[in-house]
């Protein structure tokens, strides 16, 4: 068996432990094995190619990365046991009233990170894929409520574990809190380092293995999962897999949440590499099926209800206006419409009547005053996973 790394003495709440540190990456003595991701690697692309290509059938990407991106956000949040449903987060962008209303914070903490990372890696003058940048991440991550006293955009100065009730019975105790930076400066140079040697990693495969060592590292006192996953999303736009962040695959993490701690325990007890790799790449092909399958869903459903709206005598060009605001913008009332096709309140409500008449869209509140709408056969397709 490989060795996966060393174990450093540590203490914490009084007690000694053996704290795990990592071996910088990647695998090495032996190296990967190629023929146990090369098969799975080209059918893992393969997917995220087709995916990017779907997206290009749409007349416009924006509603398919409005949902996209706000399910991924969901979903991570919910392998962290955050409640929130893809209808709460919508209520709230409305500015409904919401009962969640710390989850759906940390959803669109999480929404905020992600938006910060993407936009400092596409600006040339931003931050690199870096500790920093993750650090800013972090730091809107666990703004709020929850994030007190978990040092939000700072690096843990304690001893962590993962399962069990305290150290001595943890699962895993990842490094030692003073060993962390130099691990994270190992993984960002594995990171940008662009000659790997002899055997070059297909960049899914690194992917896989930066968030693998991210979790090992465990460099948080809070949210390593979610910023781990967000740095996958990254690492998949920065080598081109996949231009932009179509894919939700923490749904496929959370349908497997078992298995994948188990493979990611694996690595450190076994030296199981290839085991990860294999279940990553093998996320990876589902995940972008299920979404290619999503938006062809999508796409239809748009299309009939067009098809609809346009066979309607009553349709006029607010109705039409107002439908193709629609997935952008799934729960709204009159007010909201009024102000998005600046014009006035009648116009308005008639516009909506045309799509309640359809039955496009549903009133939710039943009552004369302050009326508010869904479509709703969208945000059930959509929160399919
Ligand atoms: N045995 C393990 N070895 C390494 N990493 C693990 C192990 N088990 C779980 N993890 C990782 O640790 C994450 C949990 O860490 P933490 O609570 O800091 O993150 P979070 O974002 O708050 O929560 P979550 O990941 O549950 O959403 C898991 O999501 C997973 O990525
Ligand atoms: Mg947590």
């Amino acid at each position: 068996m490989r060795s996966t790394g060393t174990y450093a003495a540590s203490t914490t709440l009084g007690e000694s432990v053996q704290a795990f540190v990592p071996h910088a990456l990647p695998p090495a003595k032996p190296a990967l094995a190629p023929e146990s991701f090369v098969e799975a690697n080209r059918a893992a692309e393969l997917a995220l190619a087709r995916l990017s290509g779907v997206a290009g059938l749409v007349p416009s990407v924006d509603w398919l990365l409005y949902s996209a991106i706000r399910k991924e956000a969901l979903l991570t949040s919910q392998i962290e046991g955050t409640q929130a449903t893809l209808a709460d987060l919508f209520d709230e962008e409305a500015g409904f009233a919401v009962n969640n209303t710390d989850d759906v914070e940390e959803v669109t903490n999480y929404l905020r990170a992600f938006r910060l990372v993407q936009s400092q890696l596409r600006d040339p003058a931003g931050l690199p894929l870096s500790v920093r940048l993750l650090c800013d991440a972090h730091r809107l991550l666990l703004d709020g409520a929850r994030g007190n006293g978990k040092q939000p955009g700072e690096l843990r100065r304690s001893q962590n574990w993962i399962g069990g009730t305290r150290p001595g019975n943890a699962v895993f105790v990842p490094p030692p809190p003073e060993r962390v930076p130099a691990l994270l400066a190992d993984l960002e140079r594995f990171i940008h380092n662009t000659d790997n040697g002899s055997q070059p990693l297909p960049p899914l495969v690194k992917t896989a293995l930066v968030h693998l060592q991210f979790e090992t590292i465990h460099p948080f006192l809070d949210g390593n999962g979610r910023i781990g996953r967000l740095l996958i999303a990254a690492l998949l736009e920065h080598w081109g897999l996949l231009p932009e962040p179509l894919m939700y695959l923490s749904g496929y993490l959370k349908q497997h949440q078992f298995e994948y701690y188990r493979r990611l325990s694996n690595v450190r007890t076994e030296g199981d590499w290839e085991g990860w790799v294999a279940f990553f790449l093998e996320g990876v092909a589902t995940a972008a099926h299920d979404a290619e399958r999503n938006i062809v869903a999508i796409a239809t459903l748009l299309a009939t209800d067009r098809r609809s709206l346009l066979a309607a005598p009553k349709a006029g060009p607010s109705s039409y206006r107002l439908f193709e605001m629609l997935p952008m913008m799934p729960r709204f009332t009159i007010d909201q419409v009024r102000q998005k096709l600046a014009t006035s309140f009648p116009t308005a409500t008639a516009a909506v009547k045309v799509l309640e008449d359809l039955g496009i869209v549903t009133e939710l509140t039943g009552q004369k005053k302050n009326r508010s709408y869904s479509y709703a056969a969208y945000i059930a397709l959509l929160s399919a996973v």
